[in-house]
């Protein structure tokens, strides 16, 4: 076990958000909740099982924060002013970096002024971390907000072990050129030992734009057990990079959604909804590339074709809250509370809405009675980096109930193959993959269920951790 001793910590997290967010209530009193994401889902149950340190900004503008120790973690806020959250965080992450690298679904918006935050605030990041690190610690950096601490970090620490971990889809290259800074980000993500994505293809991406736009010569090699193979040479130094699916604590989930309590308030759900014959499930961060609007068009054609009776199918979709104050955000959320108006409008009947639509967050016990009550569970992002909420519904189906209707566009469609797979962009499809699921043969369900459990329960977040961090060379210190 590492620890934190005067010292410094010997293994560190470095991630935009801390995994708890600070809320100021309208009395004026401030609370801590947890921060919303896969990111936190993912590395939180690592690393409270792993004593180290969590570097991160506590979710409001102009939070001053002393470092705290939380449930045996050590959190050490980064403060962003009110304009740093503005260009560096709604601006070149959320409105520049995450629509180019989700093959621009909306269209990326180029700013200096965002840019020049970005370096401001990554250097930040990367100030704080040195400060806090032990001599020869592990640093495990986090994300597309997070590319230029890398090689900033190593400037002022070339002691440090860093890996570098990307939780979105890498681009394809003809759409990572289109990024004024593109250079610069390739020469930041080098400064790690260890660059992962969630799939092969983004790995292979990042070693030819290396090649490309800083003269190195990728060159194969060995990276370590399940990864695939990828070095980059960097003067005297060897990067290595691969391709680590990440996962979900599949055993913590599978336990909570045996909970007679959970089961007990499954039940509650699906009476609450009017014992419906089917309940479709839709759990998303609010985003544009969630493909929510996707769902809601299929079930409204399915809806108006007759094919689905409104008498005996219930939508439930809950949506947390995010980045609302991005333009593409705010838009959407308009869209998709427009489609569920009219789906309610035309189909519902008095105390019977067909969509429930909860823009909230809630909390873990509820979500997996809420995925325990779902008999078939919609994913139908247009793109997604993985997409932890499937494996999720996967891992409290111990009863190989329930259906998994997944797009081919989420990282996760290459281990859940035994899922209704489809093309987000083919509503036909979606609607067949719909129907299919909702008319599901039992014995064929379980059949399916069975092997989408295999592959989640055996391949949870800890594996995925642990092979980074064998791969990272650091394992046997953590
Ligand atoms: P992303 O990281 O893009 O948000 P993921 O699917 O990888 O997408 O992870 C989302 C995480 O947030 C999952 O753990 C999921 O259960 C959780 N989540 C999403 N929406 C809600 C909600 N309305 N209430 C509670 N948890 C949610
Ligand atoms: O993995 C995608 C991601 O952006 C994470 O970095 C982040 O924790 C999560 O989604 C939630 O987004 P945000 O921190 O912008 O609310």
């Amino acid at each position: 076990m590492s620890s934190i001793g005067e010292n410094g910590a010997d293994f560190l997290v470095v991630a935009n958000r801390l995994p708890v967010d600070l809320e100021r209530l309208p009395d004026g009193t401030q609370r801590w909740k947890h921060s919303p994401g896969g990111l936190v889902t993912a590395l939180e149950p690592f690393l409270r099982t792993h004593s180290g340190a969590w570097v991160g900004w506590p979710g409001i503008a102009d939070a001053e924060v002393d470092a705290f120790e939380e449930d045996g973690l050590q959190l050490h806020p980064v403060a962003l002013s009110a304009s740093e959250v503005a260009d560096y965080y709604e601006g070149f992450s959320n409105g520049t970096l995450w629509p180019l690298y989700h093959d621009v679904v909306a269209p990326p918006a180029f700013h200096r002024r965002w840019w020049n935050a970005y370096v401001r605030v990554n250097q930040r990041f990367a100030d704080v971390t040195a400060k806090v690190a032990a001599q020869g610690a592990t640093v495990w950096v986090q994300d597309y907000q997070l590319q230029l601490v890398p090689a900033m970090l190593r400037e002022l620490r070339p002691d440090l072990r860093i890996g570098f971990f990307l939780h979105i889809p890498f681009p394809p290259v003809e759409l990572f050129m289109q990024l004024p800074w593109r250079t610069e980000i390739i020469r930041g993500l080098l400064g790690a030992d260890l660059v992962g994505f969630h799939r092969p293809g983004g790995a292979q991406n990042f070693l030819w734009l290396a090649r490309r736009l800083v003269g190195l010569e990728p060159s194969r090699g060995a990276v370590g057990v399940r990864t695939r193979p990828g070095v980059v040479q960097v003067g005297d130094r060897t990067v290595r990079v691969g391709a680590f699916p990440i996962s979900i604590d599949s055993a913590g989930l599978d336990a909570l959604a045996r909970d007679k309590e959970v089961q007990k308030h499954a039940k509650q759900i699906r009476e609450d909804l009017g014992n419906p014959k089917k309940i479709l499930l839709g759990v998303d961060r609010l985003d544009y590339t969630k493909g929510i609007d996707v769902r809601l068009r299929a079930l409204h054609e399915l809806l108006a074709d007759g094919r689905v009776n409104p008498g005996e199918v219930t939508m439930v979709q809950l949506a947390t809250p995010s980045r609302e104050r991005v333009e593409h955000y705010k838009q959407m959320r308009g869209e998709i509370e427009q489609a569920v108006g009219r789906i309610n409008g035309e189909f519902s009947t008095v105390g019977h809405p067909v969509v429930h639509y909860l823009h909230q967050s809630v909390n873990r016990r509820e979500l997996t009675a809420f995925m325990t009550a779902a008999d078939v569970m919609v994913v139908t992002p247009v793109r997604d980096g993985m997409n932890l909420v499937c494996k999720e519904y996967v891992a409290t189906r111990y009863d190989l109930g329930g259906a998994l209707v997944l797009s081919e566009f989420a990282g996760a469609a290459a281990e859940l193959t035994s899922a209704f797979l489809v093309n987000p962009h083919d509503l036909d499809g979606v609607k067949n993959a719909l129907e299919a699921a909702l008319t599901l043969d039992p014995a064929e369900g379980r059949r399916r269920m069975r092997a989408l459990r295999r592959q989640v329960l055996t391949h949870d977040v800890d594996r995925w951790a642990r092979s980074f961090l064998d791969a990272l060379g650091t394992q046997s210190t953590i």
